[in-house]
C-alpha cells in the first residue's frame, strides 16, 4: 500500500472521527489474517460497527484486494490495508483491538491440536508485532488450538514483560453461539414436552454460558444456567452437550475438506469485538463467556463469563452453581493433561 503521508494520516482521522458514532472518536481495531475465510466477513462486519473509527486489514495474501472491497462500503470506519511482515508493524501501531484469525484451518481427520505447529508460529510472530506496536491492544484470539495459542501469546507476552492478562482474550463465543442455536433449534423440536417452553424463542435471546475451553470435551455448555431458565431430561443433556462439542466437526465435515466455520465464526467474533468494544467504552454490565487467564478451576487458563470494561477483562465470574455432571466435567478438565483433545478427532463423538 502506498505510504500515508502525515497530513493524509491526519484526514482520515479526521474523517473517521467525524463519522464514527462510538464516541469521540472511535476504537481502532485491526484484524490478522483479514484475507481469510473467517477474516473477510469478520472484515466486513466490524466496517459496519458504528464503534469502530479505524479498521486495518493486515494479511499475508490479499489483503490490498479485500481493503479495496470494503473499504467502498458507506459506514464510518476509514479501512486501511497491510500486506505482509514487513507491513505488521504500520498495520498495529496504535490499535485499541486486535483480533486474531490467521492460521491453518482444520480438515477431516484432524484434531485442532493438529493446527498446533503451525498457528503456534504464526500467533508468535503476530503478539511480538503487538509487544512493539501495540502492547496495550485489547487481543482477542481466535486461531486454533485456542486452548494453546492463548498460553503461547501470554508467553510471549511475559517474555516481553507487557503481559496483563486482562486484555488476552481467547474467543470461545462460537461455542455459546452453537448452544444458544441449538438449545432453540434442535433439542426442543425433535425431544420432550419438559423444555418445550423455550420453543418459539428467538435464539438470540437464549445465553448458555459455556465454560472450560474451546476442543472437544473441554467444550462445557452449562445448561443448567441457560436463560431463560428451562429444565432438561439427561437424554437432552447428553444430545445437546455433545452436538455443541462437536459443532465444529460438524463443520469441517459437511466442508468436506474446504475448511471449517468461517461465516459463524465471523458472526461470533464480531458479537464478540463489540462487547469489547462496548467494555472499553465504559459500558456497565458486559457479560461474555472467554478463554481467560483464571482462578476459577485449578487450571491456569479457563473459559468463563467475564464481565468487560475499559481494561478488559475487569473481572472472572464464579461459574456459578452447577450440576453433578456439570460438577464432574469441570473435575475431568483439572486432571492433568486433559485440554488436549486427541478424543475429539473427526467421526468420533468423544
Ligand atoms: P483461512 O485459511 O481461510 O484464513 C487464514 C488466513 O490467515 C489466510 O488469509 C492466511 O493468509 C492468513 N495467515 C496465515 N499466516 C499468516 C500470518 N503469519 N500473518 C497473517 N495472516 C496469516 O482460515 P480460517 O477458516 O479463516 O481459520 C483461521 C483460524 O481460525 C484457524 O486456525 C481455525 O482453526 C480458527 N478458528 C477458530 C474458531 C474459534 O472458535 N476460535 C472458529 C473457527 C476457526
Ligand atoms: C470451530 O469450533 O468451528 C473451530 O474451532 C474450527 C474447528 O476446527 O472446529
Amino acid at each position: 500500500h502506498p505510504p500515508v503521508s502525515q497530513m493524509e494520516e491526519t484526514s482520515l482521522l479526521r474523517r473517521a472521527n467525524c463519522r464514527s458514532k462510538g464516541g469521540a472518536s472511535g476504537f481502532k481495531v485491526a484484524i490478522l489474517g483479514a484475507a481469510g475465510g473467517i477474516g473477510q466477513p469478520l472484515a466486513l462486519l466490524m466496517k459496519m460497527n458504528p464503534l469502530v473509527s479505524v479498521l486495518h486489514l493486515y494479511d499475508v495474501v490479499n489483503a490490498p484486494g479485500v481493503t479495496a472491497d470494503i473499504s467502498h462500503m458507506n459506514t464510518g470506519a476509514v479501512v486501511r490495508g497491510f500486506l505482509g511482515q514487513p507491513q505488521l508493524e504500520d498495520a498495529l501501531a496504535g490499535m485499541d483491538l486486535v483480533v486474531i484469525p490467521a492460521g491453518v484451518p482444520r480438515k477431516p481427520g484432524m484434531t485442532r491440536d493438529d493446527l498446533f505447529n503451525i498457528n503456534a508460529g504464526i500467533v508468535k510472530t503476530l503478539c511480538e508485532g503487538i509487544v512493539k506496536c501495540c502492547p496495550k491492544a485489547v487481543v482477542n484470539l481466535i486461531s486454533n488450538p485456542v486452548n494453546s495459542t492463548v498460553p503461547i501469546a501470554a508467553e510471549v507476552f511475559k517474555k516481553a514483560g507487557t503481559y496483563d492478562s486482562k486484555r488476552l482474550l481467547g474467543v470461545t463465543m462460537l461455542d455459546v453461539v452453537r448452544a444458544n442455536t441449538f438449545v432453540v433449534d434442535e433439542t426442543l423440536q425433535s425431544l420432550s414436552s419438559s423444555s418445550a417452553e423455550v420453543l418459539g424463542i428467538d435464539p438470540r435471546d437464549v445465553n448458555v454460558p459455556v465454560v472450560g475451553g474451546h476442543a472437544g470435551v473441554t467444550i462445557l455448555p452449562l445448561l443448567s444456567q441457560v436463560n431463560p431458565p428451562c429444565s432438561f431430561t439427561p437424554e437432552e443433556i447428553s444430545y445437546l452437550t455433545d452436538r455443541i462439542q462437536n459443532g465444529g466437526t460438524e463443520v469441517v465435515e459437511a466442508k468436506a475438506g474446504a475448511g471449517s466455520a468461517t461465516l459463524s465464526m465471523a458472526y461470533a467474533a464480531a458479537k464478540f469485538a463489540d462487547a469489547c468494544l462496548q467494555g472499553l467504552r465504559g459500558d456497565a454490565g458486559v457479560v461474555e463467556c472467554s478463554f481467560v487467564a483464571s482462578q476459577v478451576t485449578e487450571l491456569p487458563f479457563f473459559a468463563s463469563k467475564v464481565r468487560l470494561g475499559r481494561c478488559g477483562v475487569e473481572e472472572v465470574l464464579p461459574l456459578g452453581p452447577l450440576n453433578e455432571f456439570e460438577r464432574y466435567d469441570v473435575h475431568l478438565m483439572e486432571m492433568p493433561g486433559s485440554l488436549g483433545e486427541g478424543k475429539e478427532r473427526v467421526g468420533s463423538k468423544h
